[in-house]
């Protein structure tokens, strides 16, 4: 599979393809997929955008990892989603390098795990960090 999967930055990726590709992984239980002007304003506000397609630009949209990157410190990953067919055969970590390899060794690639994920972050050489924090979200 990985080396018929095409990565790219995709700043323009339509809303439509995002939430699919949401829905069929399974993040979108825990995502916004059934407001359609948020998940808009979600893809507007983010400036660090990499999809895995299938074969060819343009092709099927098999996962993305969205986030925003200050472009000289840090990029927060704020989802990594890979459709189930596609799961298991390294779209995951192909999204983390092309995500790390177009940020350049400046920046930081930060994320929040779901529970279920952590194996894989760990397994793709990650550094825990133990002193994170935030405000969550009420609404
Ligand atoms: C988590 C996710 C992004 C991983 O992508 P993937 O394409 O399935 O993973 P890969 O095939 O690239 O896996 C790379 C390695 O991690 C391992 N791995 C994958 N998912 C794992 C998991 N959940 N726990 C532990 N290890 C995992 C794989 O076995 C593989 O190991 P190997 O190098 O020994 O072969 C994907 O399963 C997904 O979209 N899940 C649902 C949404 C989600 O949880 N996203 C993360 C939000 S924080």
């Amino acid at each position: 599979m990985s080396t018929n999967v095409l990565y790219a930055r995709e700043p323009s990726l339509p809303v439509a393809d995002f939430r699919r590709v949401l829905v069929e992984s399974g993040l979108g239980a825990i995502r916004a997929v059934d407001d359609a002007a948020r998940l808009q304003s979600i893809l507007d506000g983010s400036n660090f955008i990499v999809t895995a397609r299938r074969d060819r630009p343009g092709g099927e949209l098999i996962g993305v990892a969205r986030g925003m990157n200050d472009g000289a410190w840090a990029c927060y990953v704020a989802d990594l989603a890979v459709a189930k067919v596609a799961q298991g055969l390294g779209v995951g970590k192909g999204l983390l390098d092309e995500a790390r390899r177009q940020l350049g060794p400046r920046v930081s690639l930060i994320l929040v795990s779901v529970p279920d994920a952590v194996g894989f972050y760990e397994r793709a050489g990650m550094t825990p960090l133990p002193h994170c924090f935030w405000y969550k979200r009420t609404a």
